[in-house]
């Protein structure tokens, strides 16, 4: 992790537009429009590359493996096992020649880590959520989600077969029972597949989903057995659970998962996701899951992080850092409670839920709250409509286990210099 004295740079730079000409064809002539218009509205995303000594308070990097020194040595020792001649790259789809035995021993033994019958493996979360959600469910049958779900699930929704796609409000037991019991003609309620689709850490609000509740639910208002949880775990995989296995291994829910996605980009420092279900169903998405038909596999290199991740998950080797991230989340938390007792709500306010590394910090001026830190050599994002809804706009804050107390400190400084002790927005 990059220390306090190293900050130099400040904000992240913005990569280089190229100098703007006039339009050759009404097409470039739409799109300019199109970006132009995003960015009076404030909205428009840019490309930026980070200062290399910026204190990261942004990443998905939750355990920072993606820079211990444990996981390069094992990783680059898997790396340098290979035979001299083994291929690096898969060489094409997993149904033609980018399949092998070195990726179906390591989905084995990433199912019998989370305790499930067998594991998929998929090039990222997006294609893992696209291909399950755009093929599982049958003409007719109905998706109930979550309205908080992530774009790759929306995406697969929108692809998806589904008979109807049911919002139910964001981790709300209530609402899912509502929406089960009224919103379901009899016929889908009692002969069609219901899918329920949720997350069990959320990104960007940051809390972890009552999970067991939503059973409850399930049991008491669909209680023949056509309704099956699509649960994906992007967020907690490495950082909850047993060893980070997860908050459905926590609650013992395995059995009650029908699809569990397990994704690597994050606390994993590597890339790719697993999509755990039963045999039957691993064979169907085989066969009918274009995200994972029509593209090329993994390579060797990134089955062998993927590899090493699990390996030191399943040895106990993650759990210090693991230990390190809840203490330093537990200590922001507090210092966090401390500075919006003393702040006008209106000004900033902080969505926080208890074990979880992601805080939102709510601020009508999300921007430039982020831009003070980012002078500071603090990279945090403001998170901005489309991506979250509009009036939830935040400034994202992540914790790692490699951030370090003394960084967390300034951070809450910075920000109290912005929003406290009478700041005026
Ligand atoms: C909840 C959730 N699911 C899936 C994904 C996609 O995963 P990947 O980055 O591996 O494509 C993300 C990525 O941000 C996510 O937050």
């Amino acid at each position: 992790m990059k220390h306090l004295a190293a900050i130099s740079p400040p904000s992240p730079i913005a990569s280089e537009t190229p100098p703007t000409k006039p339009p050759h064809t009404n097409l470039q002539a739409t799109l300019r429009n199109a970006l132009q218009n995003r960015a009076l509205r404030s909205s428009r995303r840019r490309l930026t590359v980070l200062p290399p000594t910026s204190i990261d308070f942004s990443s998905n990097d939750f355990l920072s493996l993606s820079t211990s020194p444990l996981y390069r040595t094992r990783f680059l020792n898997h790396l340098n096992s290979a035979p001299p001649r083994h291929p690096f790259a898969s060489g094409g789809s997993r149904l033609l020649d980018g399949n092998s035995p070195y990726a179906e021993s390591l989905e084995s033994q990433i199912a019998t880590f989370h305790h499930a019958p067998s594991g998929l493996l998929f090039n990222s979360g997006f294609d893992a959520n696209i291909g399950v959600l755009a093929c599982l469910p049958q003409p007719g049958d109905v998706i109930v989600h979550d309205e908080l779900v992530h774009a790759s699930a929306r995406e697969g929704m929108r692809l998806s077969r589904a008979g109807r796609c049911l919002p139910f409000a964001h981790s709300d037991p209530k609402s899912l029972e509502r929406v089960l019991r009224h919103d379901l003609s009899e016929r889908e309620r009692g002969a069609r597949n219901v899918f329920i689709v949720v997350e069990s850490l959320y990104s960007m609000d940051g809390d972890i989903a009552p999970l067991r509740a939503f059973v409850d639910v399930v049991d008491r208002v669909l209680p023949h057995g056509n309704a099956y949880f699509i649960v994906d775990e992007a967020h907690a995989t490495g950082v909850l659970g047993p060893r980070g296995a997860g908050v459905v291994q926590e609650l013992g829910l395995e059995e009650r998962m029908f699809v569990r996605v397990h994704t690597f980009g994050k606390a994993l420092a590597s890339h790719g996701a697993i999509v755990l279900c039963c045999p039957d169903t691993r064979e169907y998405l085989i066969n009918y899951a274009r995200s994972l038909i029509y593209t090329t596999a993994l390579g060797f290199p990134f089955l062998a992080s993927i590899k090493t991740a699990y390996e030191l998950l399943s040895e106990g080797e993650t759990e210090p850092a693991q230990h390190t991230l809840h203490r330093l989340t537990r200590y922001l938390s507090k210092r966090l409670d401390k500075l919006t007792s003393s702040v006008d709500p209106a000004i900033f306010s902080v969505d926080h839920f208890p074990g979880s590394p992601i805080f939102a910090l709510r601020s009508p001026i999300p921007r430039r709250l982020a831009e003070a830190c980012q002078r500071e050599g603090i990279v945090v994002r403001a998170i901005m409509a489309p991506t979250v809804p509009v009036g939830k706009e935040r400034v994202r804050v992540c914790l790692h286990a490699g951030n370090t107390v003394e960084e967390i400190d300034l951070l809450v400084g910075v920000i109290w210099k912005r929003v406290g002790g009478g700041a005026r927005l």
